[in-house]
């Protein structure tokens, strides 16, 4: 390999490994501030999500797509409730977000 190929590739991995690392970060407080805002009287959330468990296997949430940054939430029939939190919002790769089968109500965040 050229060595100038090499370095680009290597700029590459370096950039786009701390844009995922940003945005993992960013959606990582977005969803914890979800969780601090429900209501989870079965501690669905509060047994599983904590700071040694890495997002993607958390309860309730998948990950997929380049660098894993595509987040999918799945909620239903958790017994949670409370309103829903705008913070959902600050999830950047957000692609589906059930929430049936829960006790949430006011009106859906911008
Ligand atoms: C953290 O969550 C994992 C599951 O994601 C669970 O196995 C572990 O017991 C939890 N740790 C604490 C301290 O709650
Ligand atoms: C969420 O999970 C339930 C089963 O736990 C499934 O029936 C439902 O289709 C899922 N929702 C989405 C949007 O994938
Ligand atoms: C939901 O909570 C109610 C009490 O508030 C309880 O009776 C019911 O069993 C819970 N459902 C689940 C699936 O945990
Ligand atoms: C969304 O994120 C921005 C920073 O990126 C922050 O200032 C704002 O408070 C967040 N909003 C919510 C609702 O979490």
């Amino acid at each position: 390999m050229k060595l100038k190929e090499r370095k680009s590739q290597l700029q590459c991995f370096t950039v786009c490994l701390a844009i995922s690392v940003r945005n993992l970060t960013t959606d990582q407080f977005a969803l914890l501030q979800f969780k601090h805002r429900i209501l989870d009287p079965q501690t669905v959330l509060a047994n599983n999500w904590n700071a040694s468990s890495s997002v993607c296997k958390r309860v309730g949430v998948s990950c997929g797509g380049i660098h894993e940054r595509d987040v999918a939430l799945n909620f239903t029939r958790m017994n949670l409730t409370g309103t829903i939190p705008p913070h959902l919002g600050n999830l950047s790769f957000l692609l589906s977000l059930d929430l049936s089968r829960n006790h949430f109500y006011g009106h859906l965040p911008k």
